[in-house]
């Protein structure tokens, strides 16, 4: 599908914020591709599907996951903000024509991050927390910092603050964050 059709059919699913965001994100995370030699275009497109799934009411999110699938774990019932990411493969296949496999992945694990995550993962799971429009938010001016001169240490900073940030309102923590950080603690392994 063309940019300039994601663009439009996603400013109609999303609320506007959101919208907003999705394009923060989306040049956020070309810029780091620029900066990183990575594909532009294909961080750009990511950008724009990672939050895909997010329009539709957590009701329809779960019906859509059965209707794919995708096994809700307890974590997912209980932080359902966790179902928009796992539906965000087969929304952007089926309703923006996505059939790139590494755009796949990285919008799939744009919230809790996974071991052994591709450059464009990490540049999509960075981008969604430092894109302009972000407030209020942990560490976000070292993030920002960081995502431009160490990738590796801004990623591992990034899953960290919000592993803090949900012990302090005493949220549980996904296993699949918990996994990314034990990865990534000791450093790099690709
Ligand atoms: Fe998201
Ligand atoms: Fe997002």
């Amino acid at each position: 599908m063309e940019l300039n059709e994601i663009k439009k059919k996603l400013s109609g699913n999303l609320k506007e914020s959101r919208y907003t965001h999705t394009l923060g994100v989306a040049y956020t995370a070309s810029a780091m591709a620029m900066a990183l030699g990575a594909d532009i275009q294909k961080a750009f497109r990511a950008g724009l599907l990672h939050d895909c799934a997010k329009g539709y009411p957590i009701e329809r999110q779960m019906k859509l996951c059965s209707q794919y699938g995708i096994i809700l774990t307890r974590e997912m019932k209980e932080s359902p903000q966790l179902l928009h990411s796992a539906l965000a493969p087969y929304i952007a296949r089926d309703c923006y024509g996505n059939e790139d496999a590494e755009i796949a992945s990285a919008v799939e694990c744009h919230t809790t991050g996974k071991p052994g995550m591709s450059l464009l993962d990490k540049i999509i799971f960075i981008a969604d927390y430092i894109e302009p429009g972000r407030k209020d938010i942990p560490g976000l001016s070292e993030a920002r910092r960081l995502a431009f001169s160490d990738i590796n240490q801004c990623l591992l900073k990034i899953i960290e603050n919000t592993m803090q940030y949900l012990k302090s309102r005493d949220q549980a923590i996904d296993p699949r964050t918990t996994e990314t950080h034990e990865y990534y603690k000791e450093g790099d392994h690709t």
